[in-house]
């Protein structure tokens, strides 16, 4: 699968296996209106598009120029003017420090070294701001990592996808989620267990606020004015 194909994948499995719902989960969490918001790893552009509701600017940054071009389309089909999609790795971002009101990222941290990246989110945003981070958790770090357990996952979904989504959809479900690409992709990434999650954004966010979902852990810190 070359690059924007495995984007046009990846934008497809989202909506098949249940669109982003961020209203209920950040919405309480997020201020009512702020000048300026970043979703970084923003892939097909789900956060950012949410956020443009509540910013009067968003800049989506993602390392993939094909999940870029992906989300400036989607941007351009429904009408949304205050976005723009930046190809750039959030290690190194092409950003100027505390420059945002909002620091927002969901399910990209643990493709990047977290160590290095929590740090440079923390120094883009502004004094008074919010940072929140989403990421997927695991229960088991060293056994999540390998190929066999990530297929091993996908076909414990089998029977829920054909009971939620039948047939046709779980086929197309079930070859993206056995690609080679997608099956490395997560088999390559450092997936936190939950303590470790705590204590690592902890670490650069003291005493910030944690949400617990059975797959993600989401961490809310306002930074000191
Ligand atoms: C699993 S996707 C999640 C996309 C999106 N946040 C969502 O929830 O739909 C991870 C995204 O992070 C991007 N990514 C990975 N490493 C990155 C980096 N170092 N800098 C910026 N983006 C990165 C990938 O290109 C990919 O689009």
């Amino acid at each position: 699968m070359d690059e924007a194909g495995f984007a046009e994948a990846f934008d497809r499995w989202v909506e098949t296996t249940g669109p982003k719902c961020y209203e209920s989960l950040l919405g309480p969490h997020l201020p009512p209106r702020v000048e300026r918001a970043l979703d970084v790893g923003c892939g097909p552009g789900y956060l950012a598009l949410y956020l443009a509701g509540r910013a009067d600017h968003v800049v989506g940054l993602d390392l993939s120029g094909a999940m870029t071009r992906l989300a400036r389309r989607k941007r351009d089909r429904v009408g949304v003017g205050n976005v723009s999609f930046v190809t750039g790795d959030v290690g190194a971002p092409p950003l100027r420090p505390a420059s945002f009101d909002v620091v927002s990222s969901d399910t990209m941290l643990h493709d990047t070294e977290i160590e290095v990246t929590l740090p440079v989110l923390r120094s883009l945003v502004r004094p008074g701001g919010w940072v929140i981070l989403r990421d997927v958790t695991t229960r088991h770090t060293g056994r999540s990592r390998s190929p066999l357990w990530q297929l091993a996952g996908t076909i414990r979904q089998v029977p829920r996808y054909l009971r939620e989504l039948g047939p046709r959809q779980t086929w197309s479900v079930l070859r993206f989620e056995a690609s080679p690409t997608w099956v490395r992709h997560r088999a390559e990434g450092g997936e936190l267990t939950r303590e470790e999650f705590r204590a690592a954004y902890s670490r650069v966010f003291p005493d910030c606020t944690f949400l617990d979902e059975p797959w993600a852990m989401t961490a809310i810190w306002r930074a000191p004015t």
